[in-house]
């Protein structure tokens, strides 16, 4: 039986750039949420032990640097099984968008296998896999909003936001992750002790802002909101007080200044919060009423920008809806 799964997005709410490590690698901190924008997939098993994907947007690669094929030749190891496996992408997220959308197949494919082999991986597995084939697949076994250490692979699953609206915005410029930590590291000259050290300082500053908000965070939700903003908005404001950036933003903006103008638009639209999203190129924009979102969204359309309004999804939601008809999503879990 083939099996249908919702690949959801991801979108970054503050992002710390520290240092390169050994291994190439940048130790970052970050707060992933994720969103109600999805791909769709559909993954199907058979005697043989072919792995096939289809796409019809000729970008998405079908052989074994697709994050879903690395991940399924994974799985099948680590569950012994030998089988050839069909999957079709239909893609709606952006391609290189900073929101995570070739990560997400990757574990959408994992929790679909699973279910279409029968079989169930142990989590140490699932989040081994998913920590191999890149930084940004774990978050999608947590769901939600979701702290990101280490490379960005060490997560964990954090005091929700409830669910804002938000609209995406990405104009059709590429960006790619290793040239923009490329440019980060030009940017911070070489690496001497002393800005090793300041670099560090930045990201255990986050650390702090973040654990600063999550204690104030508790008093807000519990006070009385302040100029008419619901809880929502204002634990939002309470993170953006905290000093929640993206420092992505610093190297990609002056390269496209175009996101920096879309960042603009959004904000003077009515958006609590807007930001670059992982290293671009979507940015999005947090409003507090629907009918914003979708007037920002629409504005940004008729300028020629590809956008659309969305919402946050919640731990919840996520596991929730990741399988479309099937009421035993929180069994995946
Ligand atoms: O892990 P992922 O495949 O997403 O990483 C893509 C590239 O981005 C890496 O090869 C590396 O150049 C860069 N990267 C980094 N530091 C991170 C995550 C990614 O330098 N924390």
């Amino acid at each position: 039986m083939p099996v249908l799964v919702r690949s959801f997005a991801k979108i970054n709410l503050g992002l710390r750039i520290g240092p390169r490590r050994a291994d190439g690698f940048h130790e970052l901190r970050t707060i992933y949420q994720t969103v109600a924008l999805h791909d769709l997939i559909r993954v199907e098993v058979s005697r043989g032990s072919d792995i096939e994907i289809s796409c019809e947007d000729a970008r998405v690669p079908d052989g074994e640097s697709n994050t879903c094929w690395r991940v399924t030749e994974r799985v099948l190891r680590a569950l012994k099984v030998k089988r050839k496996v069909r999957i079709f992408i239909e893609k709606k997220l952006p391609i290189q968008g900073g929101m995570g959308g070739a990560s997400s197949n990757g574990v959408a494919t994992m929790l679909a296998l699973e279910k279409a082999l029968k079989r169930r991986l142990t989590p140490h597995d699932r989040l081994r896999i998913a920590a191999e084939v890149g930084s940004d697949l774990p978050l999608f076994l947590i769901g939600g909003t979701v702290l990101g250490t280490g490379r960005g692979e060490e997560v964990y699953p954090f005091d929700e936001l409830p669910g804002l609206h938000c609209v995406t915005a990405t104009p059709a410029v590429g960006v790619s992750t290793p040239t923009a930590f490329a440019d980060w590291d030009k940017r911070q000259g070489e690496p001497t002790k002393l800005t090793a050290r300041k670099s560090f300082d930045k990201i255990s500053e986050f650390s702090q802002s973040v654990y600063r908000w999550l204690n104030g965070s508790r008093c807000t939700a519990t006070g009385v909101p302040d100029k008419g903003w619901d809880r929502a908005e204002a634990l939002l404001l309470d993170l953006v007080r905290a000093g929640i950036e993206n420092d992505f933003e610093s190297v990609v903006f002056p390269k496209h200044p175009v996101l920096r103008k879309v960042k603009r638009v959004l904000e003077q639209s009515g958006a609590r919060y807007a930001s670059l999203s992982g290293s671009g190129a979507t940015v999005y924009g947090l409003f507090g009423e629907r009918q914003r979102a979708l007037k920002a969204a629409a504005d940004l359309q008729a300028k020629g920008t590809p956008a659309q309004a969305t919402r946050m999804l919640t731990r919840e939601q996520y596991w929730k809806k990741l399988f479309p008809g099937d009421a035993s999503g929180k069994q995946t879990r």
